[in-house]
C-alpha cells in the first residue's frame, strides 16, 4: 500500500489539534501534487497569486468529473441556485455587490459598528448565565450562540428558528469536509440540504414582503443594482450562503481564540488592562488560528504555471491558507503568537475577489465576546489540551472547550455604574 502523503495526514482526523508540524513539511514543496490530481499548494505567494488568478474558478462546474452534471444556476428546486461563493465573474461580482448593500459598508454603513452595544449585551448576559458554575464549554454555552444569534438578527430570523439552523449549518459545512466523499457526492448531499433551507427561507422572504422590516432579508428584496434587483431565487441562495457563512467560522474564531489566550497567560492578563490590545489581537489570531484552515473549491481554468511547476487545466487545488499564514516566507518568526506584530497581512480571511464578505462583523463579535471573557472568568484554567476537535480539516476547531474558573467578575456596565450610582441608565 502506499505510504500516506503529507496532505492525507492533514486530512486525518487525528491531526486536527496540531496541523502546523505537517503544514511546515508541505511548504518545503510549495506545490504539490497528490495521487488523486489534486495540487496542494502551502506557500503564502504562491496561494495569494491563485486567489488573485482569474484563470482559477470557485465554480464547481468547472470540475471535469462533474461533467455538468449539476443544474444551472437558473434552474429552480429542488436545490438553489449556487450562492456567490461558488460563482465566478460576472455573476459572483453581480450578487455580492447587491448582498453588499444591505448587509454594511459602503452602503449601510452603521449596522456592523451600530451592533456593537447589542453584541456586549448577549455576551454579557451568556456569561451572566455561568453565575454559580465553576466550570463552562466555552463552545456550547457562549463561542456558539454570540454569532448565531448576531447573524440570525441580521437576516432577520426570528429567535425561535434559530435551532432550526444549527442543523442545516452544520450538514453543509460538513459538505466542505474533502474526508467525508468525493467532490460529486458532496456536492449532491449539499444540494439535498440546501432544499430543505430554500423552502424555509423562500416563506421567510415571502413574510418580509408583506412586512418588510430593518434587516438584510427584506433589504435584499428591495436593493436594485446597475443589473436590476437580485432574482428570488438568487436571493434565498444569498441568504443560506450568510447564514451558514456566518455560524460555524466565527464560533471556531471565539474558540480558537479563547484557547490560544488560555495557551499564553501573559497576553490574557495583558488584554485585561489594555482593552486597545484586542484589534492586533483579533488579527494575529486569524492569522495563527484560522478557523478556515484551507480552501478546496478551486478548479483551474488553463495550464497554471507557478513555482516551477504546472499545473494542468481542470485540476482540483487544496490551497492551505493555514500554512501559508505560517510560512516564514512572508511571517517572520511564524510560529509565535504575537499579538503586536504589524504587517499581518493574513489569509485568514482568503484574499482576491471571495475575501470574506463577513469580515467587519466576525471582527467586532470576536473584538467583543474575548475581553469579556478575559474580564469575567477569575482565574480561568483550560480542563483539557488539547480539547477535541471538529473532524473538518477544512472549516472547524475544538467542538468542546471546557474551562474552569474560580468565579465570574462583575459586567463592566455595572461596575461603572456601582462606581457612579448618580448616573443614569
Ligand atoms: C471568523 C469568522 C470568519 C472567517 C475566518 C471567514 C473566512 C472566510 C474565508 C477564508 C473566505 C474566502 C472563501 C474563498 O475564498 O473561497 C470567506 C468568504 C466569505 N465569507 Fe467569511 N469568514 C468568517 C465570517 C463570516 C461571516 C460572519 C459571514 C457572514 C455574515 C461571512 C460571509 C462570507 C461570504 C458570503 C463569503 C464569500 C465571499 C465571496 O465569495 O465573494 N463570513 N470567509
Amino acid at each position: 500500500m502506499a505510504e500516506a502523503s503529507i496532505y492525507d495526514r492533514i486530512l486525518d482526523p487525528a491531526s486536527r489539534a496540531n496541523p502546523y508540524p505537517l503544514y511546515a513539511e508541505l511548504r518545503k514543496t510549495p506545490v504539490r501534487r497528490e495521487a488523486d490530481g489534486t495540487y496542494v499548494v502551502s506557500t503564502y505567494h504562491e496561494i495569494t497569486a491563485l486567489l488573485h488568478d482569474p484563470r482559477v474558478s470557485s465554480d464547481p462546474r468547472s470540475r471535469p468529473e462533474l461533467g455538468g452534471a449539476m443544474p444551472v444556476p437558473e434552474e429552480g428546486p429542488p436545490g438553489l441556485p449556487l450562492a456567490f461563493i461558488n460563482r465566478d465573474p460576472p455573476g459572483h461580482d453581480q450578487l455580492r455587490e447587491l448582498a453588499m448593500r444591505p448587509f454594511g459598508p459602503p452602503c449601510t454603513p452603521g449596522r456592523i459598528e451600530g451592533m456593537r452595544p447589542w453584541l456586549t449585551e448577549i455576551a454579557t448576559g451568556l456569561i451572566d448565565g455561568f453565575a454559580g458554575k465553576h466550570r463552562v464549554d466555552i463552545v456550547d454555552a457562549f463561542a456558539y450562540p454570540l454569532p448565531v444569534t448576531a447573524i440570525c438578527r441580521i437576516l432577520g430570523v426570528p429567535v425561535e428558528d434559530q435551532p432550526r439552523f444549527h442543523h442545516w449549518a452544520d450538514a453543509i459545512i460538513q459538505t466542505a469536509d474533502p474526508t467525508t466523499g468525493t467532490f460529486a457526492e458532496r456536492m449532491r448531499r449539499r444540494e439535498r440540504v440546501n432544499a430543505d433551507l430554500g423552502q424555509y427561507l423562500s416563506g421567510l422572504a415571502d413574510a418580509h414582503a408583506r412586512r418588510p422590516g430593518d434587516d438584510v432579508i427584506s433589504g435584499l428584496l428591495t436593493e436594485t443594482g446597475p443589473h436590476g434587483p437580485m432574482s428570488r431565487k438568487d436571493l434565498l441562495s444569498t441568504g443560506g450562503l450568510l447564514l451558514v457563512a456566518g455560524h460555524e467560522t466565527t464560533v471556531n474564531l471565539i474558540t480558537r481564540g479563547m484557547l490560544t489566550l488560555l495557551r499564553h497567560p501573559d497576553v490574557l492578563d495583558r488584554l485585561r488592562r489594555e482593552p486597545g490590545l484586542i484589534t492586533p489581537l483579533v488579527e494575529e489570531l486569524l492569522r495563527y488560528e484560522p478557523p478556515v484552515q484551507m480552501r478546496t473549491n478551486r478548479t483551474t481554468l488553463a495550464d497554471i504555471d507557478i513555482a516551477g511547476t504546472t499545473i494542468p487545466k481542470g485540476s482540483p487545488l487544496a490551497l492551505m491558507l493555514a500554512a501559508g499564514n505560517r510560512d516564514p516566507g512572508r511571517f517572520p518568526d511564524p510560529d509565535r503568537f504575537d499579538p503586536e506584530r504589524t504587517d499581518n497581512a493574513h489569509l485568514g480571511f482568503g484574499s482576491g475577489i471571495h475575501y470574506c464578505f463577513g469580515a467587519p462583523l466576525a471582527r467586532t463579535e470576536a473584538q467583543v465576546a474575548l475581553p469579556e471573557l478575559a474580564r469575567r472568568l477569575v482565574n480561568p484554567r483550560l480542563v483539557a489540551d488539547p480539547p477535541p476537535y471538529r473532524p473538518s480539516p477544512e472549516l472547524g476547531g475544538p467542538r468542546h472547550l471546557l474551562v474552569d474558573f474560580d468565579t465570574i467578575a462583575p459586567a463592566a456596565e455595572r461596575v461603572a455604574r456601582a462606581a457612579s450610582p448618580g448616573a443614569s441608565t
